[in-house]
């Protein structure tokens, strides 16, 4: 058996040093998993509280999930690679039209690519083709993908720094989450000469903290958008189809463009940008030859296993559990932490939480503190001083109970030593 120093010591010698983080103590390197539960390569379990950036909605190797790879490989041989501009496969088709039956009706057409940065992308290209501008409103803490294109947009200062003299700074204004009115519109009138293509936002901040915006604040957005006729674009790769107790912050929102990834793939690789048919149609009708594509767009197992995810998402009404389960744990949290002087807040919607520290790097600790009690959290806000919380919308009741008892037992004693 190998152990997880010696295992992530193989990885050093072969990977970028700045791909993988390596703990000073108790590294771990993941060898199995089932439903919420993983194993290292020492045969250690622990309970995910991550799952896989928020991108397992059904856990680990689901069942449901499971039965896709059994189907292809007996029933149906797959076709693996379909040249999705050219010739589609049908699996891309049945995802889509998936995708878009659990969408707001104002969401018609919609473009594949693989990554939550690839859809925001295509959400900029599009804003630019529909509104003939090319000026973004982007807020502090925001995360849209390290992209080149989209990089410009995320707030993260060390991200944007080593690569400034490329990046499309002065197309992009940056406002405090939560901006005023007077803020936006001075704003708008700064984009001159670019002019405002569109406004865009994460319903709620994740890599910042899991922020929530102020009540009625995104609506807000959508209004002084369209005034300015530019448009509101949801950046909903970690918020939407379930997490935050809603598929689609859209159906509440009047958006224009919204961006999905994480959940929809079910852990494979794909993401979708959907928007109003108006938006979408500035888009050229396809010559043989498409304005924006990329070799796995549209892959035909990813869409397989992502179009199994959606309809178990909506047959075991997964958002519902979400903000079930997501409203027990924070009375479950408050209960135990209320009032402890290193705990500043307790928050989220749905299975997207965040507990928030007095401390910077704080909840960094309590991650590294936690994984040799069996725990995977992860820190967020840019001084680590929130734990973040996303785990499978389909985690048992008793398994999440546990996994935040452990943490609650940990930030006490972290505290006190
Ligand atoms: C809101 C948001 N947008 C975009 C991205 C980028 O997605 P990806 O890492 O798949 O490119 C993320 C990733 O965490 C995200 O949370």
């Amino acid at each position: 058996m190998s152990s997880n120093v010696e295992m992530l010591r193989r990885l050093k010698a072969v990977e970028c040093r700045d791909s993988t983080y390596w703990p000073k103590e108790n590294p771990t390197v993941f060898q199995k998993a089932k439903g919420s539960l993983v194993w290292d390569v020492e045969g250690r379990e622990y309970i995910d509280l991550c799952a896989g950036f928020g991108a397992l909605p059904l856990g680990h190797a689901s069942d449901a999930l499971r039965d896709v790879t059994a189907e292809f490989a007996s029933e149906r041989p797959m076709v693996e690679h379909a040249m999705g501009d050219v010739y589609p496969s049908e699996e891309k088709i049945l995802f889509l039209e998936t995708l878009k039956s659990m969408l707001p009706s104002s969401y018609a057409l919609g473009a594949l690519a693989l990554s939550g940065g690839q859809a925001v992308e295509i959400a900029l290209k599009t804003a630019m083709l529909a509104t003939k501008r090319s000026g973004f409103i982007v807020f502090d803490g925001a995360y849209h993908g390290l992209d080149l294109g989209v990089l410009a947009l995320t707030s993260r200062e060390d991200f944007r720094a080593p690569f400034a003299s490329w990046l499309a700074e002065s197309n992009v204004i940056r406002l405090p989450f939560g901006a005023s009115k007077d803020q936006l519109k001075a704003a708008i009138g700064k984009l001159k000469p670019f002019g405002l293509a569109a406004i865009i936002v994460e319903p709620i901040q994740g890599r910042a903290g899991v922020n929530l915006p102020p009540p009625g604040w995104l609506e807000s957005l959508a209004t002084i958008a369209h005034e300015n006729h530019g448009l509101l674009i949801l950046d909903e790769i970690f918020t939407g189809f379930g997490r935050i107790g809603k598929i689609s912050t859209a159906s509440f929102v009047d958006a224009d463009i919204s961006c999905f990834g994480k959940s929809i793939g079910g852990g494979f690789p794909i993401s979708a940008c959907f928007a109003k048919r108006d938006v979408m149609s500035a888009w050229p009708e396809s010559p043989g030859e498409a304005l924006h594509t990329g070799t796995f767009f549209g892959h035909p197992f990813s869409a397989a296993v992502g179009r199994r995810t959606l309809l178990q998402i909506q047959s075991q009404e997964l958002s519902a559990r979400a903000e079930t389960l997501g409203n027990k744990a924070k009375q479950q949290l408050s209960d135990a932490l209320r009032g402890h002087p290193m705990v500043i807040d307790i928050r989220g919607e749905g299975l997207f939480l965040g507990i928030e520290f007095s401390k910077a790097g704080f909840a960094a600790k309590i991650m590294d503190d936690i994984r040799p009690k069996g725990v995977i959290v992860l820190p967020s806000g840019n001084t680590g001083s929130v734990l973040s919380m996303t785990p499978a919308l389909n985690i048992s009741d008793e398994l999440f109970g546990e996994a935040l008892n452990r943490i609650i037992g940990c930030i006490v004693k972290g505290t006190m030593s």
